[in-house]
């Protein structure tokens, strides 16, 4: 409205200012016109009167002449008239003639332009005609007009032309502004849909705008100009550190706070009788998220499983962590046994962990369970709301347990920044679409403004899923999905671990773990070692693994008493019967095969530990082991393999890593195996336990030099850097918006 009145009152000053300068055209016009009226008028009289006035003069009959004029000047406008027979006589005429008209002066008004007298009586127009009959000249007549309604009608004329110009600079203003605003408005939304990436679209329709085309590219060279600038140094050159974490977050992000919402927490209070013990739990997701929360500061909310978890947080539940070192707060959010059966154990592990990943287990989906995943994800909703100090917090979400968090997110926090990271694989549309609540789950995660996945395979298998089961627009190209009107981009960032590894992980010389795990298992100080170590889940394929070591034996028996198989397996989401049958499984075939193999004598060539180890103790057994074997079925990333690499500093242990985990694409230096083939599993780990102390090296110190350059800081921080580069566009967009509005005050983005 404001912008209006300034365009429009400029406008009709200006026009009122032009109707002004006009008036004294005007008013010669009209003179003109009405100069030209009152001639014709005059000769129309002149030609009446010729007949009956000849008649009078040659009666010589003044009084009647007389008369007869001041009959014709009834007429309001003629205002006198008067015969002369010759330029000596005194005019016949009426009272009324001015005393300026005398017969000898009558020439001076025969030229058309000089017919205008201004007497006393006001301004006069005189005419003078000639008086004939028969051909014969008698005289003249003066024909005399009064012209003070032509002042009259000018003033009139002056008044309805200065309305007139007042009107139409009005209209023209409204029709201005009204064009201007459609124009601004659709100018806008093809800017806004180019900032978005949707390319040159009309709001209305699909076509293009080739007027916008070279705005844009400035635009986007603009945009671009100032993500470089923005940019600290060249990403790839860069060495990922928690210092280049904070750098972003104080730079990039100025130092907004990070909230960070996963279901399982990174640190679990545990009551032992007397004390409370702490846990780290078995969870790639925490090994991940744990050092950037260090590194970042900000909120972790989590719900908090342990039996000791309520007795050490306050009075708002939260509890500062690392316990040694308080570097974040940990603020739980807690859940009844009755929603963490139906919300964990049911939808989330029993529905969509098997849909997720291809390890044969068939997805369970009760409608109970959904309830109850909806009433998590709305409680972990609450909490965000309630952590965040701004309106535009950086949200992290994390995982398959919250894929309607980030809808919720959205609805109370329009201005969130929210990332979501997948931490497990997607599955195609075919095999995503067997789940009933597939909308509703694929609507929850569009609320994210980044929606992130370990691998390109993942990121095109949501996309492909969004195009078969919602109304959404894909952009393959962008690798973004516009859906209710916002943007998700959808990225790899392939998930990693911290490097290098916290100090205490390998205080202890890989000399020393080797010596100190074979007198643990009472092994011979040269017996050959393999390690796993998972949670107990059937997607690690540790029963493949099993079998691969015995296959190994079998086929090359020369490591029978000389090879032991170490697997660690934490115990994991006991309470569901597969896991439970797993857990049996698991535990029958080590058993099997290690009285096939013993031979009467000790020799056990698997050692199953399942029990919780905390990090140290896994990393003594990575830095003990000959190999390591990851044998996942299905894995997102598998960070183990990651674990294995940093722990061995002496660049010495060979990884045997499956195909199918996320992790096979970035380190190829491991042996790739494929776990449901036996045969080719056994060689491999015959390969590894051959493997010259060369080889070892030289494949450990490439798969070393990629994971210390790809390690969590930058999968974070590229994250963090993305969701910087789309507040700065949002607040470009935002900005434009604000301009949009102000005419109308009405429209917003
Ligand atoms: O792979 C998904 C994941 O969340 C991992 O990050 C983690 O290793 C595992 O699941 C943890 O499972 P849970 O939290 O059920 O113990």
């Amino acid at each position: 409205m404001r912008l209006s009145l300034r365009f429009i009152i400029p406008l009709v000053l200006a026009l009122a200012g032009l109707a002004y300068a006009m008036v004294p055209l005007v008013d010669q016009l009209t003179l003109q016109w009405f100069m030209r009226d009152l001639d014709t008028r005059s000769t129309l009289i002149s030609n009446t009167v010729q007949e009956p006035l000849a008649d009078l003069v040659r009666a010589g009959n003044r009084t009647r002449i007389i008369r007869y004029f001041t009959g014709i000047t009834r007429d309001e406008r003629v205002y006198a008239m008067a015969f002369c027979a010759s330029p000596q006589d005194k005019p016949v005429a009426t009272l009324s003639l001015p005393k300026e008209i005398r017969c000898a002066d009558l020439d001076k008004f025969a030229a058309p332009s000089e017919h205008l007298l201004t007497s006393d009586q006001g301004p006069l127009h005189v005419t003078v005609k000639p008086l004939e009959a028969e051909g014969v000249f008698l005289g003249r007549i003066a024909i005399v007009h009064d012209m003070s309604f032509i002042a009259r009608r000018t003033e009139e004329t002056k008044k309805y032309l200065f309305y007139f110009f007042v009107v139409l600079g009005a209209m023209v203003s409204f029709i201005t502004v009204v064009i201007a605003q459609l124009s601004w408005r659709g100018w806008v939304q093809g800017m806004r849909a180019l900032l978005r990436g949707e390319g040159l679209l009309r709001p209305s329709g699909r076509t293009d705008l080739p007027e916008l085309r070279p705005i844009a590219r400035d635009l986007r060279a603009l945009i671009r100009d100032i993500e470089a600038e923005h940019r600290p140094r060249d990403e790839h050159q860069m060495a990922w550190t928690p210092a280049t974490l904070r750098a972003i977050l104080h730079g990039e992000l100025r130092g907004q706070d990070v909230i960070v919402v996963s279901n399982r927490e990174p640190y679990i209070h545990v009551r032992a009788g007397e004390i409370i013990a702490i846990h780290h739990p078995a969870s790639g997701l925490v090994t991940a998220m744990e050092p950037i929360m260090r590194a970042c500061s900000g909120t972790w909310i989590a719900h908090g499983s342990g039996s000791a978890d309520r007795e050490v947080v306050d009075r708002r539940d939260r509890i500062p962590v690392p316990p040694e070192k308080p570097a974040y707060q940990l603020r739980r959010v807690w859940l009844s046994a009755e929603e963490e059966a139906g919300y964990y154990y049911g939808f989330a592990n029993e529905g969509l962990w098997p849909l997720c990943h291809i390890a044969h287990v068939r997805p369970t989906f009760r409608t109970s369970d959904w309830e109850y995943y909806v009433k998590a994800n709305r409680i972990f909703a609450q909490a965000v709301e309630q952590e965040s100090k701004s309106k535009d917090p950086i949200v992290l979400v994390q995982d398959y347990h919250l894929a309607l968090l980030p809808r919720m997110i959205r609805d109370a926090l329009p201005a969130a920044t929210v990332i979501t990271f997948w931490h497990i694989p997607w599955p195609n549309p075919e095999a995503f679409a067997i789940c009933p609540w597939r909308e509703e789950l694929l609507d929850g995660l569009l609320g994210s403004s980044i929606l992130g996945f370990h691998t390109q395979f993942h990121c095109n298998n949501f996309v492909d899923t969004v195009d078969r089961l919602l109304e959404a627009r894909v952009d393959r190209e962008m690798f973004n999905v516009s859906y209710r009107g916002k943007l998700t981009a959808v990225k790899r960032y392939p998930i990693s671990i911290e490097w290098p590894p916290s100090p205490p992980l390998v205080a202890k010389a890989a000399e020393r773990c080797k010596v100190e795990v074979r007198e643990r298992h009472g092994l011979p100080r040269d017996q050959a070692i393999g390690v796993g170590v998972d949670r107990l889940d059937y997607t690690k394929g540790i029963e493949e693994r099993f079998r691969a070591v015995e296959r190994l034996l079998e086929l090359q028996p020369q490591w029978i008493g000389k090879f032991t198989f170490v697997q660690i397996a934490a115990p994991s989401r006991s309470s569901i019967e597969q896991y439970q049958e797993y857990d049996a499984r698991v535990r029958a075939m080590a058993e099997r095969i290690n009285k096939r193999f013993a031979a009467g004598g000790g020799y056990a060539p698997i050692v199953l530990k399942v029990e919780h180890h905390e990090p140290p103790e896994v990393y003594e057994y990575y830095r003990a082991a000959n190999l390591c074997f990851v044998s996942s079925l299905h894995d997102g990333m598998n960070l183990v393999a990651k674990e294995f690499v940093s722990s061995r500093d002496d660049d010495r242990g060979v990884l045997v890593l499956s195909q199918f985990t996320g992790a096979a694409r970035e380190l190829p230096e491991a042996i790739i195996v494929n776990p449901y083939d036996t045969d080719q599993c056994a060689a491999a780990l015959h390969m590894a336990l051959s493997m010259s102390e060369d080889e070892q090296r030289d494949r450990m110190r490439l798969m070393r030099g990629l994971v210390g350059e790809f390690n969590v800081f930058r999968w974070a921080g590229r994250m963090l850097i993305d969701a910087a580069g789309m507040r700065r566009h949002g607040r470009l967009l935002e900005r434009t918006a604000a301009a949009d509005s102000l005419p109308t005050g009405t429209h917003r983005a």
